[in-house]
């Protein structure tokens, strides 16, 4: 991806494992070292990395990292239950014996992954199309290309538009914008609530979103808001796209009510308010039934549920 015009990753391997902390995004580009494998639990944890396959990419370096691999396993596996891609990372990880090459090499495949979604994807996107998406699912959520973003940057000749959701309550839809920013394409933020209106006004053509865990009928886990859209998206006659490597689906799961939701503090919803309700509820992911995905973007091709 391009930061200050230069091409970069959202995390990489110099004698120890650097990561752009994207808390501090997108007012700082702040890099975060994590030299062991309890640092890069934290990272995952705190969110200084988050989007699966970024995740993933991170847990894998964490393995290499560790001198007990069984005890880091259990460690990594325990810091967010939703996006797969860490659990497929570790386990591979655990099957090729935990080395640095292994890690370089799981990292270079989800980027490889990532640039051929967006070429399957882009053909999808016609000229001058407006395009919805949700949270960040671009270089940032998976070291480079992104997968939502991904088809997004290579059709960035066509003239595109892009609708960026805000959000809330962790506001991923800033770091979207930050990345759509640096590459000079067009967008605008709007708050999560304004989909439906932007929909039903005839301003937006296609929806594309990421996913952190797809079950084996293809409902499909992602970040908090991301059902409403599907269902506004269907009401409207938009399409709506869900792009993901293989690496965030899940076979072993049958349906998307067998997906454990994460629910995270409450300080991420009340920080914005000096209003204390007697109840907060905070799941950072939902599911989109597979009714509504006109088709999942992969590495291998479309699938349509
Ligand atoms: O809680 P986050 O920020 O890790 O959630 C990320 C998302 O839901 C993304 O949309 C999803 O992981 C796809 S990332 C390519």
């Amino acid at each position: 991806m391009l930061v200050e015009g230069k091409e970069m990753r959202s995390l990489w391997w110099d004698d120890t494992l650097k990561l752009i902390d994207q808390r501090k995004l997108p007012f700082q580009l702040k890099i975060f070292e994590a030299s062991s494998v309890e640092k890069v639990a934290y990272a995952i944890k705190k969110m200084v990395v988050r989007g699966a396959p970024a995740i993933g990419c991170a847990a894998a370096y964490g393995m290499a990292l560790a001198e007990d691999k069984e005890k880091a396993a259990r460690m990594l596996k325990r810091t967010r239950p939703t996006a797969h891609d860490l659990f497929y990372a570790v386990d591979y990880m655990t099957e090729n014996e935990g080395r640095i090459e292994a890690a370089h090499r799981y990292v270079e495949d989800i980027v490889e992954k990532c640039r051929k979604i967006g070429e399957i994807g882009e053909k999808l996107i016609k000229h001058g199309s407006r395009i919805l998406t949700h949270c960040n699912a671009g270089a940032l959520a998976t070291v480079d290309w992104g997968t939502a973003l991904a088809p997004i940057r290579m059709a960035k000749d066509k003239e595109i538009f892009v609708w960026v959701d805000e959000t809330r309550p962790r506001l991923q839809g800033l770091l979207t914008s930050w990345e759509l920013k640096q590459e000079g394409i067009k967008h605008a933020v709007i708050a999560d609530n304004a989909a439906g209106y932007f929909m039903k006004e005839g301003e937006v053509d296609m929806v594309i979103v990421g996913a952190d865990r797809i079950a084996s009928n293809y409902d499909v886990a992602n970040k908090i808001g991301t059902y409403e859209k599907a269902v506004l998206a269907k009401e409207n006659g938009i399409p709506f796209y869900v792009a993901a490597p293989i690496s965030t689906f899940d076979e072993s799961i049958s349906d998307g009510k067998k997906i454990k939701i994460e629910e995270r503090d409450a300080e991420e919803v009340t920080k914005i308010f000096d209003y204390l309700p007697p109840e907060i509820r905070n799941p950072a992911f939902d599911i989109t039934p597979a009714e509504y995905i006109t088709g999942i973007i992969t590495e291998k091709g479309i699938i349509k549920p």
